[in-house]
């Protein structure tokens, strides 16, 4: 980490996200198709960014890019693998970004068990090839990688990793971001060391966050995608690690932090370089099996679950992140009680069974977000 020992009151940052600011500045984003990615382009547009996405055709129906019809308002959507690497540099060439945040990943642990070249593939030459594409940009400011909390070395205790505790992964998704991680670093040091940012006027930074949930996630494998599709179907929901604590959060509060890392890496430089954690509230880190009786309690019908008795591949069992470093100096803080992220979930997926304009459902839930402090 490169922040400086004594902060300077005038630079340090507001933990908000700055419509203004955003207005006009010109991003390109990789991963705009997935969930997080769409949220994300959602947001950047409905402040006036002029957005480049880069990522694969969404891969399951329904999907949220599709759904709050994301392409509307981007400058370009590109449909295409980060892994082809003479595709991607002409994309981001061509769109001269100001700002790059990069999220495409493969971002499924147990899919990453099956399909370990892929996943490496894609997490880690993919985040090779944007790094690369960068590295002779005059335009460029400000980077913000995505890995995950998962990138750290676990040691399943009850402490919240720290930015600089060591980078690990038990299974190929965490390695994969803990590689991520290491080639960032390594790109850093190498072509935009942060003692010579006056000449290269690059600012990078990596970004972790942890179990996110929101409205409009379809993924496999996952437990509140997965829930709501069993619910749908009026089906038992399989549960395979009921007493795994995960730290979930909404979608909006890492992406917030994502936009507030951005902001201050472009107005401030090199002085934000570095690993970000950008995890929930403390007591948002709860039991799978709390979470889901929360989310069966707000959706309002008869619905239940079981425990899933097949073997299982490893998984972590506890993951907490330590937020001070984002809390102190970029003035983030989460916002959301799982409560409240349930809540947002449930009238989000009503809205969608209702056929309502799930784009302007969306574009709602962020200004909610942005202009209160509390969500309701
Ligand atoms: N959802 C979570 O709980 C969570 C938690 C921590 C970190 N993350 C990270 O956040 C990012 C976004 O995750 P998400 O939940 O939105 O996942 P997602 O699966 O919904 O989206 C992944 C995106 O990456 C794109 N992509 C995948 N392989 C690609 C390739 N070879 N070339 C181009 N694009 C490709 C997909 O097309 C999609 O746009 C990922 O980097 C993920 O590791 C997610």
């Amino acid at each position: 980490m490169t922040i400086s020992a004594s902060p300077n009151p005038k630079i340090e940052q507001q933990g908000v996200v700055n419509p203004t600011f955003w207005n006009g500045k010109r991003v390109f984003l990789t991963g705009h198709t997935g969930f997080k990615g769409g949220w994300l382009s959602l947001w950047l547009a409905s402040m006036g960014a002029k957005v480049t996405g880069y990522a694969l055709a969404p891969n399951a129906t329904p999907n949220f890019f599709e759904v709050a019809k994301i392409a509307a308002d981007l400058e370009q959507s590109h449909l295409a693998d980060i892994r082809e690497f003479a595709k991607l540099k002409r994309a981001i060439a061509d769109a001269q970004p100001e700002i790059l945040i990069h999220m495409a990943a493969q971002p499924l642990v147990r899919y990453s068990y099956d399909n370990p070249i892929e996943t490496y593939a894609t997490n880690v030459m993919g985040t090779v090839n944007v790094l690369e594409s960068i590295r002779t940009l005059d335009c460029l400011r400000a980077a913000v990688i995505v890995t995950t909390d998962k990138c750290y070395e676990n040691k399943e205790w009850a402490w919240g990793y720290r930015e600089n505790e060591p980078m690990g992964g038990h299974d190929p998704y965490s390695s994969s971001k803990g590689c991520a991680e290491l080639v960032t670093s390594a790109y850093r040091q190498s072509y935009f060391p942060p003692e010579k940012y006056s000449k290269h006027k690059v600012a990078i930074a990596s970004a972790r966050a942890g179990n996110v949930i929101g409205g409009g996630d379809w993924s496999v494998d996952r437990l509140i995608p997965d829930a709501i599709k069993a619910f749908e179907a009026k089906e038992n929901l399989m549960i395979r690690n009921p007493l795994a604590t995960r730290p979930w959060q909404h979608v909006l509060e890492p992406l917030s932090g994502y936009l507030v890392l951005a902001q201050a890496l472009y107005e401030e430089g090199a002085r934000f370089d570095g690993g970000w954690n950008f995890g929930p509230l403390d007591e948002n880190a709860r039991s799978v099996q709390e979470t889901i009786n929360l989310l069966i309690k707000n959706w309002g019908s008869a619905v239940s679950w079981v425990q899933d008795q097949d073997e299982q591949p490893h998984e972590a069992h506890l993951l907490k992140l330590d937020c001070s470093k984002a809390r102190q100096h970029l003035g983030w803080v989460p916002r959301l009680s799982l409560e409240q992220a349930i809540e947002s979930i449930t009238q989000w997926h009503h809205a969608y069974q209702q056929q309502s304009d799930m784009r302007e459902t969306s574009l709602r839930q962020i200004a909610r977000y942005q202009n209160l402090r509390n969500f309701n």
